[in-house]
């Protein structure tokens, strides 16, 4: 894509619209789930549709010439990760990619190899996913510490806050999200260097964060990266990777062995020899059909530019914001709280937020769910896997939720959400990406404004189906 300025690219972003998203405006569809999934892309899809039918592509790692296709451009992927993220394959900050089914599984395979223990703990963020708050039963199962950072002020996480829980004792794994999924807040990827300063590994979660922002893993040498490619460009699904420091991974002992996994093992003695990495942490067959459309999801990235999606992302984030705090009661009151920072500084084009009673008080977030989908709006309800950002969001005290826990049961999430005595037991979530436009914006708010205006609170809804 010729460029001129971030402005002018920013217009190259608009037109994509038209061109790579034509089935959005073809079905009056107004996506708002970015974080959920990015969209896909026409040219991807129809690129990967050709490479298949134009190809003989084999189970990669044998000498057959079908085969051989394979393992060239299964290498090539990994090739164009390692240059998406600004690693290098060699020398004493080497890295390498492991690939993984999502950002999930690649959570994983660290979390189950880490030599967690007495005097090597966890430490995470108040405001981490569920992927990697499951992290916690390995640490504890090895007995290992578990620290949890605090969410600050505007659901912003403090430096000092997390300087103090790595200094509490001890040196292990810190893992953060480089962006929080529910309220877009980017958090200083700086801590990464201050961490392994002081003897830690750090996992980086960028599952939220690299489908609007650059990584340098020259710059931010982070020991672990996870990441799931559905979010970052829509397609291929059902692709993430690990990508990680070669010394980092040296570190990790692997729980069992699979087929890929192995050089060579025995049947009947209890021998394997472990495949070094990337391989040795790739269980069973890649998906060698689906790995080429990463190579070719990279290329389309790069083409647009990070400063032009960043650019076009950041202009709507200002407008949802604008409009959604614009909104009143006839008697004034405001009828929107916004989860998280107000401003488009330091945040992710990701906005959560309840609308609120002229009394103040949250109203359920199913009712926009069903208002929104009735204007063939897609977004997202609920906590967002990020329960952290909920027991903020509601002054729950680790206190007021194991209480609620004993007291009835914890199976069922809607009595459980009634004895935490919350009033917003959920919140709703409109986050972008290149695909979205100012009209997408603009319907969202007209139907959130449309609520407000009707004084719409209540509705008939079924179970919720847990955060
Ligand atoms: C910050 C963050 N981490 C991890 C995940 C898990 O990603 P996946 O479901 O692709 O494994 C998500 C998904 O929403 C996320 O936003």
């Amino acid at each position: 894509m010729p460029t001129t300025s971030v402005a002018d690219r920013s217009c190259q972003v608009d037109a994509l619209r038209e061109r790579e998203f034509p089935y959005l405006d073809a079905s009056a569809h107004a996506y708002l789930d970015y974080t959920g999934a990015a969209l896909a892309p026409l040219s991807l899809i129809r690129g990967s549709a050709a490479r298949l039918a134009s190809g003989v592509y084999g189970n990669p790692h044998t000498a057959s010439p079908a085969s051989l296709a394979s393992t060239r451009l299964v290498e090539e992927a990994r090739e164009a990760v390692l240059a998406f993220c600004g690693a290098s394959p060699e020398g004493p900050e080497a890295y390498t990619v492991v690939f993984t089914p999502n950002a999930t599984a690649a959570v994983r395979l660290v979390a189950e190899a880490y030599p967690f223990g007495p005097r090597t703990p966890l430490v995470f963020l108040g405001d981490d996913h569920n992927s990697v708050l499951g992290m916690r039963r390995y640490a504890r199962r090895a007995g290992a510490p578990v620290r949890v950072v605090p969410l600050g002020p505007g659901f912003r996480t403090e430096s000092a806050a997390v300087t103090a829980c790595l200094e509490a004792g001890g040196r292990g794994l810190f893992a953060f999200p480089a962006q929080s999924n529910a309220t877009g807040v980017r958090h200083p990827l700086e801590w990464v260097g201050e961490a392994r300063r002081r003897g830690w590994r750090v996992l980086l979660d960028a599952a939220a964060y690299l489908p609007s922002g650059p990584l340098d893993l020259t710059a931010v040498p982070a020991d672990f990266v996870a990441l799931s490619w559905y979010k970052i460009s829509g397609f291929p699904a059902g692709v993430g990777c690990l990508v990680a420091r070669r010394d980092a991974l040296a570190g990790l002992r692997r729980p069992w062995f699979a087929g890929g996994t192995v050089l060579a093992s025995s049947s009947h003695t209890d021998w394997h020899l472990p495949a070094p990495a990337p391989e040795g942490f790739e269980d069973g067959t890649l998906p060698f059909l689906a790995l080429p459309d990463v190579t070719a999801a990279v290329a389309w990235h790069r083409a647009i530019g990070y400063d032009a999606v960043h650019h076009h992302v950041t202009r709507l984030t200002a407008r949802l914001l604008a409009g959604l705090t614009a909104l009143r009661h006839p008697g004034g009151e405001p009828a929107v709280r916004v989860l998280g920072p107000l401003s488009t500084e330091d945040r992710g084009p990701t906005v959560a937020f309840n609308l609120l009673r002229p009394d103040g008080s949250p109203v359920d977030e199913r009712v926009l769910q069903l208002a929104a989908a009735e204007a063939r709006i897609s977004l997202r309800t609920g906590c967002f896997c990020n329960p952290g950002v909920a027991e903020e969001a509601n002054g729950m005290t680790p206190e007021v939720v194991r209480e609620a826990l004993v007291r009835g049961d914890p199976a069922d999430v809607d009595a459980y959400l009634h004895r935490l005595t919350v009033q917003a037991q959920g919140a709703v979530r409109a986050s972008m990406g290149v695909a979205t436009d100012a009209r997408d914006v603009e319907r969202l708010v007209e139907v959130c404004g449309d609520v407000v205006a009707r004084g719409a609170w209540e509705g008939a809804f079924g179970p919720r189906a847990g955060c």
